[in-house]
């Protein structure tokens, strides 16, 4: 089995989605200095294109004119072309404006944490970078440190186009200062049709997430195929996979309860979900413990593994493919036990305070901000679009189908690996326990790390 494109390199990391999260603690950026932003509604002024009223402590002069620094992390599977997509469209109806791409590779943002801080604390912030939603950007509005663009960005067209959740999330802590792009969803087990048919597998009867261990087993014995293509390099993955499963025996109730905080009173499912992990653990890749979740997609995709849990960024990279086509080739059921539910995970842009060139960051959210926008970046990334404007033609029968299962959803929870459901310490802190825990599956010692971390 051979790995090529080697694009990710992992670490740990944070954040948060949707309503009826509870309370925020902060990762606090120590001894950030905003540079005014801070609790002040609307300072940065000027209305529209022109953005003359530039941010605070800016440096000011000749910013209007200086490149659009973007900081990312899409250089993996099919998002480099989707992030592609989007800049052809941006240059497109702004083609005076420089563009500087920046990423900070590393699957779910592993590494772009550090990078930002580092440069806001510093007073050097990129033009703009990516984040989740919601409580990841606590850290940065409790400082300050992101400008609010409720007036600059946010027209009224554009927040009457917005999913009312979505919307939601761009504003923390009242001011809109994010411009959400995309949805994600985490629940997905994604499978190779003939390695499946080669086992006798019919993954539309898998129930529960031990039904799944059982189909496992079926292709170890059936099939020289690894089971499934987990990454164990960095925690998110791992940690993402227990959320699941925890969903899938559990419910959304119980885990809606667990991330505000009571872990206690499911104790015993808890560890069912972390015991149900380390049966699983037997069935990944070898190398799970060097490869990036990609790479290990990559292994779906040529017939060498059945199985992947992944958010639907992975049917971004199947699109990718060649010779790889949903339905025939490659297809989706939700994670065992999750029907009816969509596990979101979401995506946005921000202006930070000290904004070098606060004109092209302004124009560049409003784009991403467009129907334009999300129509050419959703279907490459395997997202679906978080205006409701956006015309479906061009997102296939899969994202088709993906759509009307989130119309019809009963629940849409946030996650915890892609920072949405915690606060962003806790996500850190859970992130380590599931470093461990890859290495040991000690039930015992993950469990109270659990605890400890909420
Ligand atoms: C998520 C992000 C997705 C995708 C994924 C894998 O956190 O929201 O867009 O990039 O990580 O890296």
């Amino acid at each position: 089995m051979s790995r090529d494109s080697r694009s990710d390199d992992e670490t740990t990391t944070r954040r948060r989605y949707v309503a009826g999260a509870g309370t925020v603690a902060a990762v606090s950026l120590a001894g950030c200095s905003g540079g005014g932003g801070g609790g002040s509604t609307g300072d940065e002024g000027s209305g529209d294109d022109s953005g003359d009223g530039e941010s605070s402590a800016t440096g000011g002069d000749d910013a209007d004119s200086a490149a659009l620094e973007i900081v990312h992390w899409w250089t993996a599977g099919g998002e480099q072309d989707a992030y592609q997509a989007l800049l052809d469209g941006f240059r497109e109806a702004h083609p005076d404006v420089e563009v500087v791409d920046n990423p900070a590779p590393g699957g779910a943002g592993s590494a772009i944490d550090t990078v930002i801080q580092n440069r806001v604390i510093d007073g050097e912030p990129p033009s703009t970078f990516q984040i989740w939603p919601g409580q990841a950007l606590t850290p940065y509005t409790d400082e300050g440190l992101l400008e609010p663009i409720g007036e600059s960005v946010w027209d009224d067209e554009m927040r009457a186009a917005y999913l009312d959740g979505v919307l939601d999330l761009a504003q923390p802590a009242g001011d809109l200062v994010a411009v959400p792009i995309n949805i994600h969803r985490l629940n997905n087990l994604f499978y190779n049709v003939s390695v499946l048919e080669d086992a006798g597998v019919d993954p539309t009867t898998i129930d529960d997430p031990q039904g799944l261990l059982d189909a496992m087993e079926t292709v170890a014995a059936e099939t020289d195929a690894t089971p499934m293509a987990h990454q164990t390099q960095a925690p998110w993955s791992s940690l993402q996979l227990w959320e699941n499963v925890f969903l899938g025996q559990t419910g959304v109730d119980a885990y809606q309860t667990l991330l505000e905080g009571d872990v206690a009173s499911f104790e015993d499912e808890v560890r069912s979900a972390l015991d149900t992990m380390s049966a699983y653990a037997e069935y990944f890749p070898e190398d799970a413990g060097s490869i990036s979740w990609d790479q290990g997609n990559n292994d779906v995709i040529a017939g060498d593994a059945a199985f992947l849990h992944q958010g639907d960024w992975a049917a971004g990279q199947y699109g990718s493919a060649e010779d790889f086509a949903f339905g025939e080739d490659w297809d989706m059921v939700p994670f065992p036990g999750t029907d009816g539910v969509y596990h979101s995970v979401i995506d946005s842009f921000v202006f930070p305070t000290n904004n070098p060139s606060p004109e092209a960051t302004e124009a560049f959210l409003n784009y991403a901000g467009s129907v334009d926008a999300q129509e050419r970046f959703n279907p490459t990334k395997g997202s679906i679009p978080p205006r409701t404007d956006v015309p479906m033609d061009a997102f296939g029968d899969f994202l088709s189908r993906q759509f009307e299962d989130f119309q019809n959803s009963d629940a849409q929870p946030p996650t915890i690996a892609h920072g949405t459901g915690v606060a962003p310490a806790i996500q850190s802190s859970l992130s380590e326990t599931f470093a461990n825990f890859n290495g040991t599956l000690d039930v015992d010692q993950a469990y109270q790390g659990i605890r400890n971390a909420f």
